[in-house]
């Protein structure tokens, strides 16, 4: 996603601006082309040597420099820029940028560019809630800058409020999604599930799997990196919520098919990546079990202390949502959905992928399946990396290599985009 793209990062004098190092470095190791610009303010706090260093192109500072390269170059860097993002963005720049001030390289170069603009706004509390700084976001909101919050928590003034500048992997998520706002899931409602469902047998424990919810982040980040509008059904997972995408966490499968119902009502395509389990306790009791075992749990204990865990079947999310379609009506509560939904499941197989794929596919009724061996430790629950088989509804199977989740990921929306047409 970020190969090869231009990006331009405006640094300003606050003390976030250390931060915006690891970002510039990071966006280089992804392979994208970084030029930085500080302003006259960001040099006290960094010097441009060290952007210079970690993006292997010069920094670019003083718009009036006596060479007059620079004069040239705000065109060129603004002519070229596919995003400019300006972390940290502080109240001064932001009031120049609301009234059109282009009084130094970096506000000049935003004032010229047709680039998308992000800024992460980072500074002392009352600066970033003064009604100034509001109005100004608003108004730079408004004429479609996209505005990463701050961070609620401890500033460098030891104070506690909003200002402090978010993560870089939020950051990076920001610059991603502004890239790749006009992508060919532009204008589209995506569904993602992810993560293993929680069955409860008592308030602290449960019956559960594997799955840390990899494949389906995975998903939904390259969705919205390429311009959908993204809900994201999770278990419980470890991993933090993706930026630029709706997240709903659910615990069980019966959660799972509430939220899935309302979030498709108006969707274009659902992937179900989530490993549902196909059975619950069927009396959760609702006092942590004893192992002495009292009548009054509803367990019946045997001699040897052990006891039988009732378990009946949860719905098939999937397959109710086929059988939706067949009878012409919507699962949720406002009537008939008028668009037609493309569904995708994945099959977890540790034997027989081929038929147990072929048969999840015809009979939940999907337009693609993608058949996951999970029987290796390179593959499947936990793992960095996939091998995917691929079936589609229309006939015929793929075999992809073992690939990074995320280019996986990438794979299976490079098939779904051409059954949007
Ligand atoms: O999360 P990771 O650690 O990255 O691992 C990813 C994964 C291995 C969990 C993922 O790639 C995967 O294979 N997910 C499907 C797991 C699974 O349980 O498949 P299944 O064969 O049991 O179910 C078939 C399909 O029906 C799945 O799309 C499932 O979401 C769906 N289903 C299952 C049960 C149920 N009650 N309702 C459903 O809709």
């Amino acid at each position: 996603m970020l190969l090869n793209r231009r990006i331009v990062v405006g640094i300003c004098g606050g003390i976030a601006s250390y931060k915006a190092v690891d970002l510039v470095s990071k966006l280089q190791q992804t392979g994208a082309l970084v030029d930085v610009i500080l302003t006259k303010h960001a040099e006290d706090f960094v010097r441009p040597l060290t952007f210079a260093a970690v993006s292997h192109r010069p920094a670019y500072t003083d718009l009036w420099e006596a060479s007059g390269q620079a004069a040239e170059m705000h065109i060129v860097l603004a002519e070229e820029a596919e995003v400019l993002a300006i972390v940290p963005a502080t109240a001064n720049t932001l009031a120049k940028l609301a009234h059109g001030i282009a009084d130094n390289m970096l506000t000049a170069v935003a004032l010229a560019t047709q680039a998308p603009l992000v800024l992460a706004p980072a500074m002392y509390r009352d600066m970033y809630t003064h009604p100034a700084t509001r109005a100004n976001l608003a108004l730079l909101r408004e004429r479609g800058a996209h505005i990463v919050e701050p961070e609620v928590g401890r500033l460098a003034s030891g104070a506690i409020g909003p200002g402090r500048l978010p993560e870089t992997a939020v950051l990076l998520g920001a610059i991603s999604q502004a890239l790749g706002r006009n992508g060919d899931l532009a204008g589209r409602k995506v569904v993602v599930t992810a993560g293993g469902t929680r069955e409860p047998i008592d308030p602290v424990r449960y019956v559960g799997n594997r799955s840390s919810g990899k494949m389906g982040f995975a998903l939904a980040t390259e969705a919205r990196d390429r311009g959908a509008q993204v809900v994201l059904i999770s278990g419980p997972v470890a991993l933090d919520a993706p930026y630029g995408v709706e997240l709903h966490a659910v615990e069980t499968a019966l959660e799972m098919r509430d939220a899935v119902r309302g979030a498709t009502l108006d969707a274009d395509v659902l992937i179900m990546s989530a490993a549902v389990a196909d059975f619950r306790p069927a009396a959760p009791a609702a006092h942590k079990l004893k192992k002495e075992g009292r009548a009054e749990q509803g367990i019946a204990f045997d001699a040897q202390g052990g006891f039988t865990l009732h378990l009946v079947r949860n719905p098939d999310i999937l397959g109710e949502l086929a059988a939706a379609e067949d009878s012409g009506k919507s699962l949720g509560d406002e009537g008939k959905r008028q668009k037609r939904l493309v569904r995708v499941g994945f099959a977890a197989e540790t034997s027989d992928l081929v038929s147990y794929a072929q048969g999840k596919l015809a009979a939940k009724r999907l337009d693609l399946l993608v058949g996951n061996d999970v029987s290796r430790s390179d593959s499947g629950f936990g793992a960095e990396t996939n091998k995917v088989l691929i079936f589609h509804a229309a006939g015929g199977m793929e075999d992809l290599p073992l690939m990074p989740k995320q280019d996986v990921a990438a794979a299976i929306w490079d098939r779904i985009v051409p059954l949007l047409r």
